[in-house]
């Protein structure tokens, strides 16, 4: 199957790719190496990209006609995101939303996202507070989702 690894250069979703790549996938990594290593990328074709451009994003999913993608792109950093609140919301929220839209326009419905455990929590009126629930059905004892 081929999969889009969003940071796929990243210490996840590095070893993500190396493992779909030994279980007989293709991982195509998308990833703006903001923290990320092109080093890290061996294991399939690399787009360079950020989550907060819908057009590059449909552009790789459509362009390698990619069946499932595994979220990984994000920024982590605790003490940063309390000095730069406004970056995380708009990578971390509104890159997953370009995503689903992107995913949605090129037909792939497959989706396994990271998140930090906030959102899986027991606390599911979180969740469905959020943005994303509208475009998502969520089992909050996974971290499956589909369109
Ligand atoms: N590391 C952990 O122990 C851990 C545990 C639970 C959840 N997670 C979650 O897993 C995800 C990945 O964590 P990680 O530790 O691999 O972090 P990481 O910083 O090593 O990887 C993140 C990757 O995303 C890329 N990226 C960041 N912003 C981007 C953007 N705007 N566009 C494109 N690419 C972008 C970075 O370049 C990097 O390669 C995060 O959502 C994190 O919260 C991590």
């Amino acid at each position: 199957m081929k999969i889009l690894v969003t940071g796929g250069a990243g210490y996840i979703g590095s070893h993500t790719a190396k493992l779909l790549k030994h279980t007989g996938h293709t991982p195509i990594v998308y990833d703006n190496l903001s923290t990320g290593w092109l080093e890290w990328v061996r294991y399939g074709p690399f787009v360079y990209g950020d989550m907060r451009d819908e057009e590059c994003l449909y552009r790789a999913l459509a362009g390698f006609k990619v069946e499932a993608v595994i979220h990984f792109a994000a920024k982590a950093l605790v003490e940063e995101s309390t000095r730069m609140p406004e970056e995380y919301l708009d990578v971390n929220v509104g890159g997953t939303v370009k995503l689903l839209k992107a995913m949605k326009r090129a037909g792939v419905r497959r989706l396994v996202f990271s998140s930090s455990p906030v959102l899986l929590s027991s606390d599911s009126a979180f969740l469905l507070s959020c943005p994303l629930a509208s475009l998502l059905t969520f089992s909050p004892s996974s971290t499956n989702f589909s369109l």
